[in-house]
């Protein structure tokens, strides 16, 4: 355990609930391997406590903070910049303190685009089938059409979330988004696709199922990339393999956000031995291999 002394900088995670968080197991092995005098910790806003949260950060001079599940929206509400890709996507996962207050950003955007490139998976002139349409699916879209994704097919159980998406996609971007139900998968135009699963189906405890389960439409997955990572071979990512595609966690997404939030807080760029060092780190607690 690391010194706390009269230098130590605060950054923390606002979420609710906070008890499961890996983020002070990514951020405090960060600063002790980085030999940087940072503290991370837990926070627990309610939601109508949350602007009053973010002003008490300010006022106790916390360096960054992160948000989850439910504030990544409403948060901001409370801050005194966003970044424009955050702007874009809606949502803000990083507080970056600056001169009367904190700048939003979303680095579960660069974290799902550093975690694809670490994986090997490309996106450019693929066709994309992202499985899902709340938030993080917004996350999905945003980098598959920015990343110059050949075409994107939003597949989502109610259908109106689906169109939402696709038009807000299409909107920022040249690319070509199209909703569907996802019961229509069968009428998919015939492709080998990148499929990005978003939904919390497969998610534990609920590891029996996935958001699809019928074996035609794994024959047109080429690459499945679940963002769930409990567990670590996902329903989802089994079917796809039974099928011969490649599959993938979301382990490496939570990492980066983590590692991308971490470098813009400190100023500096994390070692590539140090990032594989917390990633056995985060498997190690999972308990998987
Ligand atoms: P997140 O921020 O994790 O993306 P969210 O915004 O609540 O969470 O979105 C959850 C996504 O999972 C949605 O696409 C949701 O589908 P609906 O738009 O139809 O609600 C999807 N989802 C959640 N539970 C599901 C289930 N049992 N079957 C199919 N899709 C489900």
């Amino acid at each position: 355990m690391k010194d706390i002394n009269g230098r130590t900088r605060i950054c923390g995670l606002m979420a609710n609930p906070v008890g499961h968080t890996l983020s002070p197991l990514i951020h405090n092995t960060l600063a002790e391997r980085m030999n940087i005098n940072m503290a991370y910790v837990p926070f627990e806003p309610k939601k109508n406590e949350l602007d009053a949260a973010v002003k008490g950060a300010y006022a106790l001079n916390i360096l960054g903070l992160n948000v989850s599940v439910p504030h990544k929206v409403q948060v901001m509400d409370s801050l005194s910049a966003i970044d424009p890709v955050a702007a874009a996507i809606g949502a803000v996962n990083t507080l970056v303190r600056i001169e009367g207050g904190y700048q939003g950003y979303n680095t579960d955007i660069t974290g799902l685009k550093r975690a694809m490139e670490m994986d090997g998976v490309e996106i450019k002139d693929r066709q994309v089938v992202i499985l899902g349409a709340g938030g993080v699916a917004q996350t999905a879209a945003h980098l598959c059409a920015g990343e110059g994704a050949a075409g994107i097919w939003i597949l989502n159980r109610t259908y109106e979330n689906a169109v939402a998406l696709a038009k807000k996609i299409e909107g920022f971007y040249h690319t070509k988004c199209t909703p569907f139900r996802t019961e229509d998968f069968r009428e998919l135009p015939k492709n080998r696709y990148l499929v990005i699963q978003t939904t919390s189906v497969g998610m534990y405890p609920n590891v029996d199922h996935a958001a699809i389960e019928e074996e035609e439409f794994y024959q047109m997955v080429e690459t499945a990339y679940d963002l769930v990572y409990t567990p670590s071979e996902t329903m989802f990512m089994k079917y796809a393999v039974s099928c011969g595609a490649k599959a993938y966690n979301g382990l490496r997404m939570l990492l980066y956000q983590g590692i991308c939030a971490y470098e813009i807080w400190n100023h500096t760029v994390v070692p590539e031995e140090v990032v594989e060092e917390i990633y056995a780190l985060l498997k190690k607690e999972l308990r998987v291999k």
